[in-house]
């Protein structure tokens, strides 16, 4: 099969030298990857910046914005059999990227955002896409309810869901422990690795019945 998996953090520019990011290490969307590449799959992984080393085998396109990551899924969904958005894609941006370096000036500086695309909602709506379609919902309370709704929403076959609020696992972190949550039902994965989650999430991901 043909997967592509979304990965890490995203950086919105505020001038040169300043850009508005998040705490996500892109360890999950990696560790995805080179379980379902070692799974015998086509992979290809749209990342935003990490420190980690592209797993052996799997194909990279390297991105920094959220409208870059929106326009690199768009661009390679085509012949995709599941698409995996695990990015921690920044909500908003700052509406206008300064050409030159912001200089300290009063005491308070307002900084005006905007929305930025959403990947995932637009995948079926937008891009057409109709293979298996999974989902993150990191979230600190009602877990199950509020990752239940994504499904829904964002025509998901599947959200794999956390608990960030938990310690030790999720954002950042070498663990997790999430719920994979479908349509009728929920399937608990205890805590461990995010290699051994990871090859877990790939095994469920590729028997969604069509
Ligand atoms: O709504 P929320 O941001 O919690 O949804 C998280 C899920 O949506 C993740 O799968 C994430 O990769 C995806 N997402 C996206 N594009 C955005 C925001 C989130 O694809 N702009």
């Amino acid at each position: 099969m043909k997967f592509l998996i979304t990965a890490g953090p995203t950086r919105e520019p505020l001038d040169p030298v300043r850009y508005l990011t998040n705490r996500s290490s892109g360890r999950m969307g990696y560790a995805l990857a080179g379980a379902a590449r070692h799974e015998g799959h086509e992979v290809l992984l749209i990342s935003g910046p990490t420190t980690l080393d592209v797993p052996a085998g799997v194909d990279f396109i390297p991105v920094e914005t959220a409208q870059q990551m929106y326009d690199a899924v768009q661009d390679m969904i085509k012949g995709v059999d599941v698409a995996i958005l695990c990015a921690a894609v920044a909500d908003y941006r700052p509406v206008v990227c300064a050409e030159q370096k912001i200089k300290k000036q009063a005491d308070k500086l307002v900084l005006e955002l905007e929305r930025t695309p959403d990947i995932l909602g637009s995948m079926r709506s937008v891009f057409g896409f109709e293979g298996k379609l999974i989902g993150f919902a990191a979230e600190t309370n009602d877990v199950i309810a509020y990752g239940r709704d994504k499904l829904v929403r964002k025509k998901c076959d599947m959200i794999v869901a956390n608990d960030v609020s938990k310690p030790g696992i999720g954002f950042d972190s070498r663990e997790n422990e999430v719920v994979l949550i479908y349509p009728n039902h929920e399937v608990y994965l205890a805590q461990d690795t995010k290699e051994h989650i990871a090859l877990q999430i790939i095994e469920h991901a590729t028997i969604i019945p069509s």
